[in-house]
């Protein structure tokens, strides 16, 4: 079966890049001139999902904005023939087709989740956390985790290798058994201590779930915080059926941490032909200093 719908979770207070988000989403941050959540939505569309739904809450009225198609902007670009201006708009309308639900209470990543149950029907559906970029220089992340539940027709996390001085800081997977990067999950620790870490990979932000998540998160006590831990719904659903994890091609860029948006900030730079020759050079000559 086909992957056509993807959730995003964007509701959360971003209290980790304030004084930013107290009037504008983390999720409208810019790498280079994006905001952070159409880099999501770019990856959820390279994947063939056709209809997405971003969990909202008050105060994200930005991003609704940024996705309404047509109006006075795009009128004046077309008459004063703007017109590569007006392609790049005209491609961001046409990448899918975007819905929006809203979290009134912010009980964590698994509350936001459960706001989408009558979205995905009875269809599997893909998860992408609304401030994470995930780079790849071959497929996007979406699409291989696709193909992997297409392969496995299972739910299936994306994982990332970190130092043992960080899995302490994530949700951490066991693995049964590896068919290349992708693994059958034993169990999901969070935040584990390096000694007790069962491995180094870590649960990296997008996910592919079956509408079997839905029952396992209405069972979930709140923990830490009154939170709802993702987490925790998918470490009992991995009790009752096979789960994977896929070890992706690629890089995660967590831009709710300020330091993380620093960095991907020079990284996107760099990446971008039209500034790479001029930003190096800007960045050779201030390191000598
Ligand atoms: P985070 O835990 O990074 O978001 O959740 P947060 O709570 O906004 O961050 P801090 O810790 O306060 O800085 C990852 C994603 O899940 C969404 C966030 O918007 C983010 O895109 N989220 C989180 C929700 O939609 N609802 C929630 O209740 C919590």
């Amino acid at each position: 079966m086909k992957i056509t719908k993807a959730v995003i979770p964007a509701a959360g207070f971003g209290t980790r890049f304030l004084p930013f988000t107290r009037s504008v989403p983390k999720e409208m941050i810019p790498l280079v001139d994006k905001p952070v959540i159409q880099y999501v939505i770019e990856e959820a569309a390279a994947a063939g999902i056709t209809d997405i739904l971003i969990v909202i809450s008050s105060g994200k009225g930005a991003i609704q904005e940024h996705f309404i198609p047509g109006g006075p902007l795009e009128e004046r670009l077309a008459a004063t023939g703007k017109t590569a201006e007006l392609a790049e708009l005209q491609q961001i309308d046409n990448l899918a087709r975007i819905h929006y639900v809203y979290q009134k209470e912010l009980k964590g990543l698994g509350h936001a989740l459960m706001q989408a149950e009558r979205f995905a029907e009875s269809d599997p559906f893909a998860v992408l956390l609304g401030d994470t970029v995930l780079y790849s220089g071959s497929k996007p992340v979406t699409a291989q985790l696709c193909e992997a539940f297409e392969r496995t027709q299972s739910p299936v996390v994306a994982l990332e290798e970190v130092p043992a001085e960080k899995v302490s800081r994530y949700g951490i997977a066991g693995l049964a058994e590896s068919d290349g990067n992708l693994h059958k999950l034993s169990d999901l620790v969070e935040k584990p201590s390096a000694e007790t870490a069962p491995s180094r990979l870590a649960i990296a932000s997008r996910y592919v779930f079956t509408p079997d998540i839905f029952a396992e998160l209405a069972q979930t006590k709140p923990g830490k915080g009154g939170e709802i831990q993702l987490t925790d719904a998918m470490k009992s659903l991995l009790q009752k059926r096979t789960f994977y994890g896929l070890q992706f091609d690629g890089k995660r860029y967590d831009i709710g941490n300020k330091l993380e948006f620093l960095k991907s900030t020079v990284e996107f730079g760099l990446r971008r032909p039209e500034f790479k020759e001029a930003f190096s050079a800007y960045l050779r000559e201030l390191i000598k200093d």
